[in-house]
């Protein structure tokens, strides 16, 4: 089939950088002689036919804007058939040959179910804080929220040290640890807590009690989500520790939002037009990724049964660098 058309979505949690991989999708469709139609809302869009024709303008000045200009939800009543087949019915009617997905998990649900059962060409773009998909090192904003988290870490630390106090800090990551070890590293934390470990707070504890006995005058701690909340965490060390101011810090939200790093930026340019080219060739139902500098594209099917798993040697180093 000679694809002449393309509708480009964004679904799931916005992640900074999606703005760079919708401009790159359209520039590059566009350079290629392809009709690019936005679609709105992620699948909702499909579903109630919600697009517009984008052109090069379209795309302007939004590769430093955080967010989506697409705009995005998640939706989880895709998963019905009844919305999968009007978004199908609404993908023909419109001419749309094929679909470039930008997003995490949930769009990568979305783009097997119209890939596998409505026979609908796509390639997704991973594009989520989290990090959590296989086959690619990187997804587009996980770079971005981990320097944002940094950044306000180091603040942190200032305020940490000139009290003489432990700081709890939460970070995004409901299923996994990948935000958490990352910006643990990054901060020179001396102790993290994430899903895919058990914590052992009688552990960090007896480290804090230590630390403080020979003269540390700060303490990071970074917490997962979805290990338990920064003041669980923050309450079970007050009990458990002697003579320990401990503060609470939860980043939240702060961690989507912001201008896309230079390396979010450059994967979703690089990704973004890859996805362009493997649809004129022919190579549907692939999620598009970066391995190295290289980009690779693996079968949605494949990426959806694989999960990705934290490095325990960087969960060691924490530890061996806070000592
Ligand atoms: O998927 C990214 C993520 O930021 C998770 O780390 C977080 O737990 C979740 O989204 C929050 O999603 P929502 O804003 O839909 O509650």
């Amino acid at each position: 089939m000679k694809i002449k058309t393309i509708g480009v979505l964004t679904t799931g949690g916005d992640a900074s950088g999606m703005n760079a991989a919708i401009r790159a999708v359209v520039r590059t469709a566009i350079f290629r002689g392809l009709k690019v139609y936005g679609i709105k809302r992620g699948f909702r869009g499909l579903i109630d036919g919600d697009l517009e024709e984008m052109k090069p303008t379209s795309v302007s000045g939004i590769i430093n804007q955080g967010g989506t200009i697409l705009k995005t939800i998640r939706c989880p009543e895709f998963r019905e058939k009844n919305n999968q087949k009007k978004a199908a019915e609404n993908i023909k009617c419109y001419g749309i040959d094929a679909l470039v997905i930008i997003g995490g998990n949930g769009s990568l649900a979305g783009g097997a179910a119209l890939y596998y059962k409505w026979k609908i060409p796509v390639v997704n773009i991973p594009a989520s804080i989290d990090n959590d998909l296989a086959f690619t090192d990187y997804t587009v904003g996980f770079d971005t929220a981990v320097n944002t988290a940094l950044e306000a870490i180091d603040k942190i630390r200032d305020t940490a040290t000139s009290h003489d106090r432990v700081f709890v800090v939460e970070v995004m990551g409901r299923d996994n640890g990948l935000i958490a070890l990352e910006v643990a590293l990054g901060s020179g934390a001396e102790a993290v807590l994430i899903p895919e470990i058990k914590p052992d707070l009688n552990k960090v504890c007896e480290q804090l009690d230590k630390g403080h006995i020979r003269g540390k005058h700060s303490s990071i701690i970074i917490v997962a989500e979805g290990v338990m909340s920064g003041y669980e965490a923050a309450k079970q060390i007050r009990k458990r520790t002697k003579n320990l101011e401990v503060r609470v810090s939860v980043l939240g939200y702060m961690q989507r939002g912001g201008s896309p790093t230079a390396f979010s930026r450059a994967i979703a340019a690089r990704m973004g037009q890859s996805a362009v080219e493997l649809l004129l060739k022919g190579k549907y139902g692939k999620m598009v990724g970066v391995i190295g500098k290289k980009v690779v594209a693996t079968e949605i099917k494949k990426v959806l049964k694989t999960k990705k798993t934290i490095d325990l040697a960087d969960y060691k180093l924490v530890g061996v660098l806070s000592s």
